[in-house]
């Protein structure tokens, strides 16, 4: 049976897609530890979950997500771990704790799943929100999308993954404006600058259903094989990631699944992916 969650919901808009809704409207679905738990709980089940395919994360109209909840954060210590350590209610005496039990990791859950994740952001997508967006394997954006990293006008930075993830996907001067001054764009700026697609007919959930069945209807295999391929590219240099590629690429021959797909195009029939 599907486990419920207070502050997202979780569905099944076609077959092999699941569809993970952030549900706290009254903060913008503002990202607090309770929140946060419930988003990578939810994330990790649908990716353990054999009929799941793909998974669409997905907020309201009006917001992704606006940020980590700063009525949570405002009366923690100023000393950044800490703040971050508290934002999470994972209270640390020490620093060896905090690395053994891998502090943090949860926060990096998206990064961690096989399956992949489309975003689907409407509204507003800010701080912890872009953050989290940015972790998606696929951005799709409504035209009313928002995005920025405002954390500079409360004092701190981004502490997600924001100054990383922008830098190396818009490069140094857009990543340093956003970072530093706090501005917002909207979904034209940020299709632009290659963050998103804006789907421009049509509700966005909609349109990620859409791919999200596509990438259902193949093989598992081949689709997590894909997935770690494209993510090494940003983890290693050209030479290993090349060759990270062509052993993957090499291992699909011992598959069933390639040899389906295979003979399915030369008789001039679909496939039939049995995923081993
Ligand atoms: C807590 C929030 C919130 C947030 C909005 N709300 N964002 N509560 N944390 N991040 C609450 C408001 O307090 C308000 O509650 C309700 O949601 C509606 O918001 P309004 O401000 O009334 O709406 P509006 O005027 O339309 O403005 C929307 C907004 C603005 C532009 C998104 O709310 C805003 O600037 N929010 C903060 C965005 C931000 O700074 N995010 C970065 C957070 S730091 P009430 O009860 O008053 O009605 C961060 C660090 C990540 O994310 C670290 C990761 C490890």
């Amino acid at each position: 049976a599907q486990r419920e969650y207070a502050n997202v919901l979780v569905s099944r808009p076609s077959p092999g897609v699941a569809l993970i809704t952030l549900n706290r409207p009254k903060a913008l679905n503002a990202l607090n530890a309770v929140h946060f738990q419930d988003i990578s709980e939810a994330m990790k089940e649908a990716d353990e979950d054999v009929s799941v395919g793909a998974i669409i994360l997905t907020g309201s109209e009006r917001a992704f997500a606006a940020g980590a909840d700063i009525k949570e954060m405002k009366d923690k210590s100023c000393e950044y771990l800490s703040l971050v350590i508290e934002y999470f209610r994972i209270k640390f005496p020490e620093v060896a704790e905090a690395y053994t039990t891998n502090f943090l990791a949860d926060w990096e859950v998206i990064t961690q799943l096989k399956k992949p994740v489309i975003a689907a952001v409407s509204g507003y997508a800010l701080g912890g929100g872009l953050e989290l967006a940015l972790q998606a394997d696929i951005l799709l954006a409504a035209p009313s999308a928002q995005l920025g990293q405002p954390e500079v006008n409360l004092g701190v930075i981004p502490g997600g993954g924001g100054t990383q993830r922008l830098a190396r996907l818009v490069g140094k001067s857009r990543a340093m404006e956003l970072v530093l001054t706090g501005r917002i764009i909207g979904a034209d700026e940020a299709e632009r600058w290659g963050i998103v697609r804006v789907v421009r007919e049509g509700s966005v959930v909609d349109e990620a259903v859409k791919v999200a069945s596509d990438i259902a209807s193949k093989g598992r295999i081949a689709v997590g094989a894909g997935k770690e391929a494209v993510n090494a590219a940003f983890e290693m240099s050209l030479a290993e990631g090349l060759r990270f590629e062509r052993r993957l690429f090499h291992a699909l021959f011992s598959t069933k699944d390639q040899k389906e797909g295979m003979a399915a195009f030369s008789e001039k029939r679909r496939a039939e992916w049995t995923h081993s």
